[in-house]
């Protein structure tokens, strides 16, 4: 009996589907998050170089602070060609090595729950990586072999637009036709699709004439929270701050580049780099806001960029479902309790919501087909949640066209559903 794994490798969250006899399983990989079949897509490493992934990686974090290295938003790192790979404790690890930590963990649990070796592997991939096409095609090269290194022999990717189409396709009758626009929206990117999906054993045959049109765009979750903290949360460390450089009168602003990397948190690490710190000790001798340069020294050195970006992710979520929320955050002498209101927040990222609707227009054009001719908008990805996010939708197809499924597993479920497409002979 052949059984495949599905595996959506994402920015926030990863989750497994096994393929078997037909059917398609979502196996729980991890302990808390939505009945364990979500695992963060987080490593932890102490410094006797023991490494941990998903809740446990957070625990040990959270118990040991700045002793470790913890790393999240790892796929970020994909099509980056500048990052190569990094020292932990003394040991170098590649992006491929990192990533495949990551899949040897989901494809260890995911043994276990099937009782059996399992080799062969669908992975998810953004339609988008990079819109340089070399740095695309490297993002996808280093996931394969990180899948190598996890064990996998077979591999073949989906994009996971597609797959989530496969999982809405699921829920139709047989023989019930639909043109469906989909839109994916996680933590790294959001990803579109207008395909022609039909309920019934459909999957198994070629589906590349059925994908009308497909994009993507570099804006979801992760830059939602950026942004909130680049306008609401980083004057606590030093975003107005001035400083004198010696003998000279004027004040300086601080440089916008070290703000705005600790705007993005998975690259704070980057601000331990010997020539910031000596400029940020420079900045603490004469600014005018000590106690803010403080903290920003105290957040470069004890790792607290994670907490610190998890309360804002919780107040952005809160104002999926109410109009105001507040981000709350302590550490030693740093007290942030800033109140946050639905419309400022959406004021915030208009930019941003302006970059996903030129790329969903883009997709609907490009399908050939006008708004009218698609029945069916099919949302998923926790970036989905957002009002304004499904408003986009509502003011181009109406909310009568409007399905949101799970968040958060379509995608994998569809994963699997896609095993026939490449392991019978009249797949792709
Ligand atoms: N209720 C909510 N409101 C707004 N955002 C939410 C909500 N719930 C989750 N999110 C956001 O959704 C993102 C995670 O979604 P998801 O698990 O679909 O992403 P992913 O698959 O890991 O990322 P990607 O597909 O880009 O690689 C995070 O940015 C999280 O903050
Ligand atoms: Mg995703």
């Amino acid at each position: 009996m052949q059984i495949v794994f599905g595996i959506d490798f994402g920015t926030t969250n990863s989750a497994l589907s096994a393929y078997r006899n037909g059917t398609v399983e979502v196996i729980a990989v991890d302990g808390n998050d939505r009945g364990g079949k979500l695992m963060r897509s987080v490593l932890y490493f102490n410094e006797e170089n023991e490494i941990y992934a998903g809740q446990e990686a957070i625990r040990q974090y959270i118990g040991e602070g700045a002793a470790g290295r913890f790393m999240q938003s790892i796929k970020t790192f994909l099509p980056n060609t500048s990052f190569v790979s990094t020292e932990v404790f003394g040991k170098r690890y590649t992006i491929d090595d990192l990533v495949a930590i990551i899949l040897r963990k989901l494809k260890d649990r995911g043994e276990a729950h099937v009782g059996h070796t399992v080799d062969s592997v669908v992975l998810g991939r953004p339609v988008v990586f990079s819109p340089d096409a070399a740095k695309d095609a490297v993002a996808e090269h280093r996931l394969e072999k990180a899948a190598r290194k996890a064990g996998f022999k077979n591999i073949w990717f989906q994009y996971e637009p597609v797959a989530a189409a496969l999982a809405f396709e699921g829920t139709l009758q047989a023989g019930e036709e639909r043109t469906v626009f989909i839109g994916d929206f996680g933590g790294g990117t959001s990803d579109f699709s207008v395909i022609r999906v039909k309920g019934g054993a459909f999957a198994r045959s070629d589906r590349r004439s059925d994908v009308l049109s497909l994009g993507g765009v570099y804006v979801a979750g992760d830059k939602f929270d950026s942004q909130v903290m680049w306008d609401k949360v980083a004057h606590h460390f030093g975003r107005y701050a001035r400083y004198k450089t010696m003998g000279k009168d004027d004040w300086n602003n601080i440089p916008k580049s070290i703000i705005y990397t600790l705007c993005q948190w998975h690259r704070i690490p980057l601000l331990r780099a010997r020539k910031t710190r000596e400029l940020i000790r420079v900045i603490k001798g004469t600014t005018d806001d000590r106690q803010a340069i403080e903290h920003l020294e105290n957040i470069i050195n004890d790792n607290f960029g994670f907490l610190l970006f998890q309360a804002i992710e919780k107040a952005k979520c809160e104002l999926s479902r109410q109009e105001h929320a507040t981000i709350e955050f302590t550490d030693r002498d740093l007290c942030i309790n800033e109140g946050i209101g639905k419309g400022e927040f959406e004021m915030l990222n208009a930019d941003n919501f302006e970059q996903i609707a030129a790329c969903i227009d883009d997709v609907i054009e490009r399908s050939g087909l006008l708004p009218a001719q698609i029945d069916t908008v099919f949302l998923t990805g926790g970036t989905s949640r957002i009002p304004s996010v499904q408003a986009l939708f509502v003011a181009r197809f109406g909310a009568e066209k409007l399905a949101n499924r799970d968040a958060f597993t379509s995608v994998v479920h569809g994963l699997g559903e896609s095993v026939p497409l490449f392991t019978t002979p009249s797949g792709y």
